[in-house]
């Protein structure tokens, strides 16, 4: 079947700019759309407090995603917000957020990557019982980690996350590295029509056996961006936040030298990216240290050409006419390291995870609900993956309220590694909650900095070797990170008794 995403651009939809050369995008909103740099407001973080108490609202909201000329969009949102507000809090800091429901139906929020005590995982009939309309949940606990994370919702969350609802959370070291200015970036990307309006269509199963529901209008904070405000001579730290639904960004700084200094919030061995293009698929973060080695004046542009033959530029880094300093800081830009369990692989623990499924892969059926089932009827019921031969929406899909049974229960303490095998056509980022694991190998190949992640992408037919020690006890979620692929059967569970 050679279906692919973009054939269905329709004539209500936006002008794909992914599909435009690169240089063009700027005649899709030619005039007026130029936005000032999307600078994202934080929440206060008080001096010296050690509990830092926020609250949250979810519920729908109206927000200017493109330019001027076009109406605004009608979202859900965090404080009507996109992206939600961004909290800050200090390494060792407890945080305390009550979050209020005013959408129409249930939700539930998760922070994602924290390591966190199973309970505060907003994982609906996992962890909590979802947050009904006109309700409050408290959540609280002291993120362990200095790092870049975020949050969202974790009931219905391809539509919950594909309309707004999303939000960055920053834990600060408690010695930060010398930087010039520190910059959170909210990656997202919506499916919108002509009237900037969000696409309908959540759940369809062409999206969900495909690359899943990849968008036409690419947003840095909540904002289709022309310029990138920066000045010669700073050095920037910036956080890198997919929020995306389901695109990957292949990020090419044109003209400049990204540091990467931190993956999934943990600090890396500083590296520049692989071939100079920083990939980052749904729910990474990725730190980088920018150094603006520009003149005033220059203008340099930011591509994504993730996908092959689809490259555009997402935003032009613009020098403003003063610089900063004459040459860049040269401070050191390793981060401090967080406080990570390390796996002793000798004594470690053994599991396999193979993905299946999805359009030109070569499984015929799964486990749905106890009953082998034939990939026809899978799909008649909205399921087109597995893991281990399962595809269970989980608790937060269309099956509702159906818990699972772990695929996997480790003994508290133990070490633990997982070889997983993506037998699909298709790329596929694992997420595990509660943890953050060591990226052993990649098709047989031990990996340079043995990073630790919390989702790790997985090329077509790849296989990937993590490790970690399972010493947060809980039910957790482990699942693709590809919002439709998780709703349609890519999900699973690990316990940690
Ligand atoms: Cu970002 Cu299971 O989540
Ligand atoms: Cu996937």
């Amino acid at each position: 079947m050679a279906f692919c995403w973009w054939d269905m651009q329709r004539d209500d939809m936006l002008p794909n700019p992914l599909a435009w050369p690169v240089g063009r995008r700027r005649l899709l909103l030619a005039g007026g759309a130029v936005v000032a740099a999307g600078l994202i407001p934080s929440l206060p973080r008080q001096a010296r407090a050690t509990e830092l108490t926020h609250t949250l609202t979810a519920g729908p909201g109206r927000v200017r995603l493109v330019g001027d000329e076009y109406p605004e969009t009608t979202v859900w949102a965090y404080d009507g917000r996109v992206p939600g507000p961004e909290i800050r809090v200090r390494q060792g800091d407890r945080l305390r957020v009550a979050v209020t429901n005013r959408l129409a139906e249930e939700t539930t929020v998760h922070w994602h990557g924290v390591r966190l005590p199973n309970a505060m995982d907003g994982v609906p009939h996992l962890t909590q019982p979802p947050i009904a309309p006109g309700e409050t949940f408290v959540y609280e606990f002291t993120p362990p980690d200095a790092g870049t994370f975020w949050y969202h919702p974790h009931q219905n969350s391809a539509e919950q996350v594909g309309r707004g609802l999303a939000g960055p959370l920053i834990v600060e070291e408690r010695e930060p590295i010398q930087v010039d200015r520190d910059l959170t970036w909210v990656l997202g990307d919506w499916r919108l029509t002509k009237d900037a309006a969000i696409s309908d269509g959540f759940g369809n199963m062409m999206d969900a056996s495909h690359g899943g529901r990849l968008g036409n209008t690419p947003t840095i904070n909540g904002q289709l961006l022309e310029d990138y405000p920066v000045r010669a001579g700073e050095r920037v730290r910036l956080r890198l936040i997919n929020a995306a639904n389901a695109r990957i960004f292949g990020l090419r700084f044109q003209g400049h030298r990204p540091w990467i200094v931190a993956l999934d919030g943990q600090p890396v061995e500083p590296h520049e990216p692989d071939d100079g293009r920083v990939v980052l698929a749904p729910a990474m973060r990725i730190d980088l240290v920018l150094d603006m080695t520009g003149s005033p004046g220059d203008r340099a542009t930011v591509v994504d050409d993730f996908y092959r033959n689809l490259a555009y530029r997402l935003v032009d880094l613009a020098y403003g006419t003063e610089p900063l300093r004459n040459r860049p800081l040269d401070t050191p830009i390793d981060l401090p390291s967080n406080a990570l369990p390390e796996p002793e692989l000798s004594g470690a623990v053994r599991h396999e995870v193979t993905l299946g499924g999805g359009m030109m892969g070569q499984m015929t059926g799964a486990m749905v609900d106890g009953t082998m089932t034939d990939i026809r009827a899978m799909m008649r019921r909205g399921m087109a993956w597995a893991i281990n031969g399962i595809a269970s929406s989980g608790p937060d899909g269309h099956g509702g309220g159906h818990v699972m049974e772990p695929i996997v229960t480790l003994e508290r303490g133990r070490t633990c590694v997982i070889m997983m095998a993506n037998e699909t056509a298709w790329h596929h980022p694992m997420h595990l909650h509660g943890h953050s694991f060591r990226v052993l190998s990649r098709n047989g190949q031990p990996t340079r900095f043995r990073e630790w992640q919390d989702t790790v992408l997985l090329a077509p037919r790849e296989r990937v070797e993590i490790a970690f020690v399972a010493d947060n006890p809980g039910h957790w979620m482990f699942h693709c990170h590809i919002l439709e692929h998780q709703a349609a059967g890519m999900m699973s569970t690990i316990r940690v008794a």
